[in-house]
């Protein structure tokens, strides 16, 4: 019996289909690279933006036909999707086909619910309101060697004007610090080279014994091992000193913050319920240089939010420059039903919020060309991920984020390797290693 997952979103889902596959595994499946040679599979969807919605909608209903010829499949629908109101009912008679629906706060149940759908005909939906216990105790089967993924803290409770996460993942709830040293000391000693800490907004993170979030960095960080440590993601309002002596103190831990800033307008953050201004958020990353003078920062904005002018959208991009983003992810605002910014007035037209965003992404790429090209001629450490089979080049990051290409004889994924950098192209750097 094999699986096959198919997974839209962030790493948070990434990772989360690692545990699927675990459950999958413990109940005896095995996994195929193939979708059409699959005996179950899984889709672990995302609806942070409709594009993403429709992506998974398309390529669920391909599976129509496969169904008719193959009787005995399962398929399942999992994830943020299958948890937004009103979409298990939409997907229960869009598609007939669908045998099991499952949501964020089940997850650990899908084992169970693979034995109901196979006892009985009838589909198995099966959705619950909140989670109580966490996923802890499922083993994951890590697909991203030499990194891994911990989860400290599951859903989110600030309640953005756009967002519908904190609908379909539900209030925040932290993992013991105990349990998350304990799997960053179990990953490190398995050899794997970089461990990201994921939350929806790590800065909330409050341990059973009120262990904040710079503490349980701190010990993460004092695990012992060859490993690089990163953390994602931080909201602005609760960014800290405290946060950045820890970075700063410790070698593992990346100098790297991914800090989204969504707009550069006040009028627009205010109207976001980001609850920080322009000018904090730019005195945090002025805190954060004056610390660590070569953190890198990354960020995401957000452009042609409800009543957004071109004049908040100039703010945006001034923001750019001042706050020197290394790269970013940009987005056009998507109305998620159930949102306060969904019933907003002054929606942005289409073609309005395409053409900022075209100018965005070439503003954010001048200031990544620069940076890039500032690397020629220098060196950097790369950690080795993997293979790229059409350049027929191994890749990796730098600690900022960076990624470098090198030819090498012998397989070097999970190694630390030195590369001096010939050239840059856009994000990417292209060198030779010793
Ligand atoms: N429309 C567009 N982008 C969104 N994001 C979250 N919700 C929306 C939305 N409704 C973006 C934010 C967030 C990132 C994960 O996705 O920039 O930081
Ligand atoms: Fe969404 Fe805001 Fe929570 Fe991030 S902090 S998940 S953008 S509500």
């Amino acid at each position: 019996m094999k699986y096959h997952i198919v997974t839209y979103g962030c790493q948070m889902n990434l990772h989360e289909s690692e545990k699927i596959a675990g459950i999958l595994r413990d109940k005896g499946y095995t996994e195929e690279g193939d979708i059409d040679e699959a005996d179950i599979i899984v889709f672990n969807t995302c609806c942070i933006r409709e594009n993403a919605e429709n992506h998974a909608f398309g390529n669920i209903g391909a599976l129509k036909r496969r169904k008719r010829e193959k009787k005995d499949l399962i398929i399942a629908v999992g994830g943020c999707m299958a948890q937004e109101k009103g979409k298990a009912e939409l997907i229960r008679q869009k598609f007939p086909f669908v045998d099991i629906l499952f949501g964020t706060h089940n997850l650990g149940e899908l084992g169970d619910l693979i034995d109901r759908k196979r006892a009985q005909k009838k589909r198995v939906f099966s959705l619950k309101e909140e989670r109580g216990e966490t996923e802890d105790g499922i083993v994951p089967v890590r697909t991203g060697y030499p990194g891994a993924w911990v989860n400290i803290m599951y859903g989110c409770n600030n309640f953005c004007s756009y967002c519908i996460v904190p609908y379909v993942r539900g209030r925040e709830r932290s993992r013991s610090a105990d349990d998350v040293v304990s799997e960053v000391r179990s990953l490190a000693a398995e050899g794997y080279k970089e461990i990201t800490l994921l939350g929806q907004n790590v800065n909330s993170y409050r341990g059973e014994d009120g262990t904040t979030f710079p503490a349980l960095l701190d010990r993460c960080g004092s695990v012992d091992g060859d490993f690089r440590l990163r953390f994602m993601t931080s909201h602005p309002k609760d960014f800290s000193e405290e946060l950045v002596a820890v970075v700063k103190r410790h070698k593992k831990i990346c100098n790297a913050i991914h800090l989204p800033v969504q707009s550069g307008s006040d009028r627009i953050l205010s109207l976001m319920n980001r609850r920080y201004t322009r000018e904090k958020y730019l005195s945090e990353i002025a805190m954060l240089r004056r610390e660590i003078p070569d953190c890198a920062v990354t960020t995401d904005i957000i452009v042609g939010f409800p009543t957004e002018t071109e004049e908040d959208f100039r703010d945006t991009l001034s923001l750019v420059k001042e706050a020197g983003f290394s790269s970013a992810f940009m987005f056009i605002y998507s109305p998620r039903t159930g949102t306060k910014a969904a019933a907003m007035e002054g929606q942005v037209e289409e073609e309005v919020a395409k053409d900022r965003l075209s100018r965005l992404i070439e503003a954010v790429n001048e200031q990544t060309r620069t940076i890039s090209a500032g690397y020629v001629g220098k060196s950097c450490e790369i950690l080795c991920e993997g293979f790229d089979g059409k350049k027929k080049l191994y890749l990796g990051r730098d600690e900022y984020g960076r990624m470098g290409y090198f030819a090498s004889e012998k397989d070097r994924i999970g190694e630390f390797v030195t590369l001096k950098v010939e050239r840059a192209n856009g994000i990417s750097l292209y060198g030779s290693i010793e």
